[in-house]
């Protein structure tokens, strides 16, 4: 799913790069400096991003694919202009491969009705695992009992990584659907998507990677490795909220039923059937987020500018501090694998302070950080703790801010009398 990563095309520094964020610099409500890390639940938008969905609302809006006038002209030629950055961007063959949806579960709920409903049969198998997001699992829960196929789990090793030893025995001929996320929300686990891809092909399996973390850290090439279906998020990828995509590849795309019903997505409609629209209108009906997929393929503008090449050094830089000094401080506890094995996101538990209450706490020095199970309650049960603290870092964070994060735990340590 990865390409090497490009030269970034603008000199990076991260202060410079800070301040085409104005939300970073607002001083709080208590007066505190945001430090913001929770950025795998939503990124913060870049000027560039936030001046795009003004533009488009305040100077042309209107429908797209309807208007027969300028207005309309106008923002059909940017919705599709977004479309083809993001095709361009994850390497699609052709722009009608990239569907606009409301965001990664819309994605992969399209694909758990459109695709498995008509094509499981009792008997086969669909193969997740237990590092998935609540949407990449419940899904194919239902999926699975309306159509007779079973749900089955690659385990985990102790460090919280798939290995090849486990799925080569799991992906059989049973196996119709591969689905696994690229980067656990969690974890942050990288997930070997070329041998899971390869495998699920060699058997006849179709591959659905969810990308939500990974897109907006890592270059993404959906045919290299080839996978069937991608599916991630606008707001994750420094874009509008309400917006996300499912890629699919033509082929299963043109055999699936549509997943939604209702304008846009015909050809046809007589009073006892229809037919439907080409692709991609065929699984988009109604209005789409208009001016917030505009406002994403500017995201995607943002991001190649500062290239993956300095985004993941930045980050990379902020995980290597995070892994090193979050074990030396008193009390916690981290989850997942090792630096090599993952993006920029650290799950902790600090002994004595439930995840909330050091949320809480954190949030009075500023430092916003995610509390709770990450809607991965299997997982949380495989790491035997009912919640965690996970901060999520993006490259407009700065190795102050994990000093920060350290200070953080030290006051809600002495706040709880543990020093
Ligand atoms: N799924 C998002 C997260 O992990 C919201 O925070």
């Amino acid at each position: 799913m990865s390409t090497p990563l490009e030269t970034p095309s603008r000199p990076f520094d991260v202060h410079d790069v800070r301040r085409d964020f104005p939300i970073l610099a607002r001083p709080l409500p208590n007066g505190a400096t945001l430090v913001y890390l929770d950025n795998g639940a939503t990124s913060q938008k870049p000027l560039l991003v936030l001046d795009k969905l003004r533009e488009v609302e305040a100077t042309y809006n209107a429908n797209v694919h309807r208007g027969i006038h300028q207005l309309g002209d106008r923002v059909t030629v940017e919705l599709e202009a977004a479309r083809e950055k993001i095709q361009r961007f994850v390497n699609a063959a052709e722009s009608a491969e990239i569907i606009f949806t409301s965001g990664t579960t819309m994605s992969i709920n399209l694909v758990a009705f459109a695709w498995g409903r008509k094509f499981l049969k009792p008997g086969d198998e669909i193969l997740i695992n237990e590092m998935e997001h609540h949407a990449n699992i419940v899904p194919w829960q239902q999926t699975a009992k309306a159509t007779g196929a079973k749900l089955r789990y690659i385990p985990l090793t102790a460090d919280g990584r798939l290995d090849a030893s486990h799925f080569d025995r799991l992906i059989t001929t049973k196996t119709k659907l591969v689905a696994v996320t690229a980067m656990s929300n969690v974890l942050g686990t990288l997930n070997p998507i070329r041998e899971l891809a390869a495998r699920a092909h060699q058997v006849g399996a179709v591959i659905l990677v969810d990308g939500a973390q990974s897109v907006p850290h890592l270059p993404t090439d959906v045919r290299d490795p080839a996978i069937d279906f991608l599916a991630f998020s606008g707001h994750k990828l420094y874009g509008p909220t309400g917006v996300g995509v499912l890629y699919g590849r033509r082929e299963l795309l043109e055999a699936m039923d549509p997943f939604l019903c209702g304008g846009n997505m015909i050809n046809e409609v007589h009073l006892e059937s229809s037919t439907w629209a080409d692709l991609p209108s065929k699984f988009e009906a109604g209005t789409l987020p208009i001016a917030e997929a505009i406002g994403l393929g500017a995201a995607i503008d943002y991001v190649q500018s500062l290239g993956f090449a300095a985004i993941h050094a930045q980050e990379s830089k902020l995980l290597e501090k995070a892994l090193r000094l979050l074990p030396q401080t008193p009390g916690v506890t981290i989850y997942g694998p090792s630096f090599e094995h993952r993006g920029s996101i650290v799950s902790f538990t600090v002994e004595k302070v439930h995840p909330h209450d050091l949320a809480d706490l954190f949030d009075q020095k500023g430092v916003a950080i995610r509390a709770g199970h990450h809607c991965t309650m299997p997982l949380h049960d495989w790491l035997d703790v009912s919640a965690t603290a996970r901060v999520s870092f993006a490259f407009y964070n700065t190795e102050a801010e994990v000093d920060a994060l350290i200070d953080a735990i030290h006051y809600a340590r002495h706040k709880f009398r543990l020093e």
